[in-house]
């Protein structure tokens, strides 16, 4: 089976091409000669990119597959542009042996519409405690390549160094959810003048700032790659910068939440908005939107965080944190990054496909769209519009905080190994 993308702009750029896609590999990119039996994508006036790929993605399965599961994310995830994700490994139970790993691998691949790679934890139980079997993950059928405890914070340092240190034997990355917890008992904002004034305990930027610092060192130390989870404060730039500078094999994602929502959202009330980290001031997200175009925060990651309506619909202090974000994190791009001028199409590539990639250490996603390469691909609308209603996302849960938003950008179509996944906001 072959599949002809017709007048489609690779990176945006350039004069309309037509790809011709043969047993998942690009085949020819000019003007091609359509076999008879080819799919065809009419692309007209669209943006072809390298497929998505998502660092920081929960799923929800094992354990909470009343919220989401490996078939409903990765359906979220192919329409939203993406062709692989990472599941955190905060599951019920918890993705700290290759047992778990490898099931959600296995089923991430009989689904087929994104490649579901499963993050294994770092400590086990996500306890803090007790480094998991990081090797026994990465020798699995899954092939672990990121390790973390994304959810809660891996604060021991002995621990961390500890991890930091093997994970130099397998070629893998340790990705921290940084937040040194002894700042952040009860917190439920931005530590601010928001919080203050709306009478929420505050998570303070220093609870973030500190633990990377922390962490880059150990990396540096161990010459280990240290990945930071949503990075969220200005002072965490400069950290990251600073470490950089020096050497440090550290790379850092931003969410497309604190790129563009702030703690302004506290006087809602709702607690759609709450989120961790917490969401920053406008100060802090334009720092990142700038860090992100120099390159000093490496990608975007989405933080898909599906909840329950019984688990977030509630008192502010009881819902869980987290937000949606598959479907929406190409428009939030375009909207935040794209529009101000702050990204051109080639930088959207980088920040959603290639470094991700890269990081995750994946082969096969986030590379160059060319002849011999596989042909996993988003196709992009860049003058649609659209508003996002949360009931109408595939994921079962609904807590977006686009809701009602219009946003710039549609994804149209996204093709895995040659394969139409998601085509005009349907699964295919
Ligand atoms: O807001 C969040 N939700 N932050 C996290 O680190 C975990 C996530 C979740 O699992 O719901």
């Amino acid at each position: 089976m072959s599949l002809v993308i017709k007048g489609a702009r690779p990176y945006g750029e350039g004069e309309p091409v037509d790809i011709l896609v043969e047993d998942g590999v690009i085949a020819a990119i000019g003007a091609v000669r359509v076999p008879e039996d080819a799919d065809v994508l009419d692309a007209a006036g669209q943006v072809l990119l390298p497929g998505f790929v998502d660092l920081h993605t929960h799923l929800r399965e094992p354990g909470r597959e009343d919220t989401e599961t490996i078939d409903t994310g990765s359906a979220a995830a192919a329409l939203g542009g993406y062709t692989a994700v990472f599941a955190m490994a905060n599951t019920d139970p918890v993705a700290d042996n290759a047992l778990v790993t490898d099931h959600v691998w296995r089923r991430g691949q009989e689904v087929g519409l994104v490649d579901v790679h499963p993050v294994g934890a770092v400590t086990v139980g996500l306890k803090g405690e007790k480094l998991a079997e990081l090797g026994t993950m990465a020798k699995g059928t899954a092939g672990v390549r990121v390790f973390s405890d994304d959810g809660v914070c891996v604060a021991d340092p002995l621990l961390m160094r500890r991890a930091l240190e093997y994970s130099t034997a397998l070629d893998a990355v340790i990705a921290q959810h940084a937040e040194e917890p002894r700042l952040t008992v009860g917190a439920q904002a931005h530590e601010g003048e928001q919080a203050t004034r709306l009478g929420y305990p505050g998570w303070p930027a220093s609870a973030e700032e500190s633990i990377v610092a922390r962490d880059c060192l150990l990396a540096l130390h161990a010459n280990a790659r240290l990945h930071v989870c949503h990075v969220s404060t200005a002072g965490t730039v400069d950290v990251l910068r600073w470490a950089k500078e020096r050497g440090t094999k550290v790379s850092a994602e931003v969410t497309p939440h604190h790129l563009l929502l702030t703690d302004d959202r506290l006087e809602t009330y709702d607690p759609v908005n709450k989120v961790n980290p917490p969401l920053r001031t406008g100060g802090d997200a334009e720092k990142l939107r700038a860090a992100l175009a120099e390159g000093v925060v490496d990608c975007v990651a989405t933080d898909h965080a599906p909840h329950a309506p019984q688990d977030k619909d509630t008192e502010w202090s009881a819902a869980r944190p987290g937000m949606l974000g598959l479907q929406t994190a190409l428009s939030v791009v375009v909207e935040t990054m794209v529009k101000p001028g702050l990204l051109d199409w080639r930088g959207v590539a980088r920040v959603l496909s290639e470094r991700p990639a890269e990081i995750g250490n994946l082969a096969e996603h986030g590379r160059p769209i060319e002849v011999g390469e596989a042909a996993n691909l988003a196709l992009v609308d860049p003058d649609a519009e659209w508003t996002v209603h949360g009931a109408e996302l595939a994921s079962i849960a609904a807590n977006t905080p686009y809701e009602g938003m219009r946003l710039p950008g549609v994804v149209t179509a996204t093709v895995l190994r040659g394969r139409i996944t998601a085509r005009e906001g349907k699964i295919c």
